[in-house]
């Protein structure tokens, strides 16, 4: 079983999660070459904090989209949390203050930052960016490596932690406790404006017509009790997992040392496919005896998830 099932959704966006290291910047970058090279206007876009993404395609990348050299239609960008951050200060700095300054007397930055800092705020942007690329129209398809496993699922509740980060955390809180209890003070309207926000994003993720999430594994022992706890949470959160890619599978053991992996190898694979077989589908991708970097190398991944040729 492949990844080709994916060709024939109208989803809009596919995202890579899973443990550190497994593969999901590999998984999702042969992903996203598969699809522009089916002619689809893709962006890949990764959160990552190493530019990953400049050393795959082997070319500068950076935290503005741009094209992929030697690739039509394939269009990358690498927003690391830090300039998440700057983003978002930017965008919401300006009416964070305008709302807390009619309450608390605290300067610009302390406001700004304090609210900056609640849980999963980078999450959000993230989404809410990704949904702004989709609703805008001008990508066909947004393939997003995710961060490793628990931050991802972080957002999930977002509204919920968003809140009470606002309403628990000593610094601010003492001097907004008195206003929170006024209905109509601004910064329960600016929360509350937000929270819708968060829910619209948190309603388009958790539709599978929409996104289609895609875990990365290894034949390990922590890559099976990963992704059965990966996947239970995101069950918990109404996200289904659409395919499950299983990486550095050892197939021609040749020598001594090969066949031992294989050997180890083996029983994990066989409960991989024993719990999630029959239900969403295990492709596998040999373990490549050299580091894949550049167009051709991910080529040949791409083969792999996407079995044509
Ligand atoms: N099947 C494979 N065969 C050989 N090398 C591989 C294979 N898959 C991935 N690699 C290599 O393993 C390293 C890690 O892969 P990758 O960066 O895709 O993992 P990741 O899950 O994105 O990691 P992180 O959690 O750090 O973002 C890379 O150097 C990559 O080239
Ligand atoms: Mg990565």
């Amino acid at each position: 079983m492949t990844l080709a099932g994916l060709d024939r959704s109208e989803r809009r966006v596919v995202m890579f999660g899973g443990k550190g290291g497994v593969g999901k910047t590999t998984s999702s970058a042969a992903t996203a070459l598969h699809y522009a090279l089916s002619g689809r206007r893709t962006l890949i876009m990764t959160s990552d904090y190493t530019p990953s993404l400049s050393d795959i395609f082997e070319a500068q990348i950076g935290p503005r989209e741009r094209a992929v050299p030697g690739v039509d239609n394939l269009f990358a960008i690498e927003i690391a949390p830090d300039e998440v951050m700057r983003r978002w200060k930017e965008k919401f700095g300006p009416e964070v203050y305008e709302a807390a300054s009619a309450l608390v007397d605290l300067p610009y930055d302390e406001i700004v930052d304090y609210v900056a800092m609640a849980p999963g705020i980078q999450e959000e942007f993230m989404l809410d960016y990704i949904l702004e690329r989709v609703r805008e129209g001008r990508y066909d398809l947004v393939v997003w490596d995710t961060a490793p496993a628990g931050d991802t699922l972080r957002l999930l509740d977002l509204p919920r932690r968003f809140i009470e980060h606002l309403r628990t955390a000593p610094r601010v809180y003492v001097e907004l406790r008195d206003a929170f209890s006024l209905s109509r003070a601004p910064l329960t309207e600016l929360i509350k404006s937000w929270t819708e926000l968060a829910e619209d994003v948190t309603r388009f993720f958790t539709d599978p017509s929409n996104v289609g999430f895609i875990l990365v594994t290894i034949p390990e022992a922590l890559g099976v009790y990963q992704t059965r706890r990966v996947r239970r949470s995101l069950a918990e959160h109404g996200i289904d997992v659409s395919h499950l890619v299983v990486n550095h599978v050892v197939l021609d053991a040749e020598c001594d040392f090969l066949r031992q992996r294989r050997d180890m190898q083996e029983p994990y694979i066989r409960m991989l496919e024993a719990e999630y077989g029959a239900t969403i589908g295990l492709t596998q991708i040999p373990l490549l005896p050299y580091e894949i970097k550049g167009v051709d190398r991910l080529r040949e991944v791409e083969r792999r998830l996407f079995g044509d040729g």
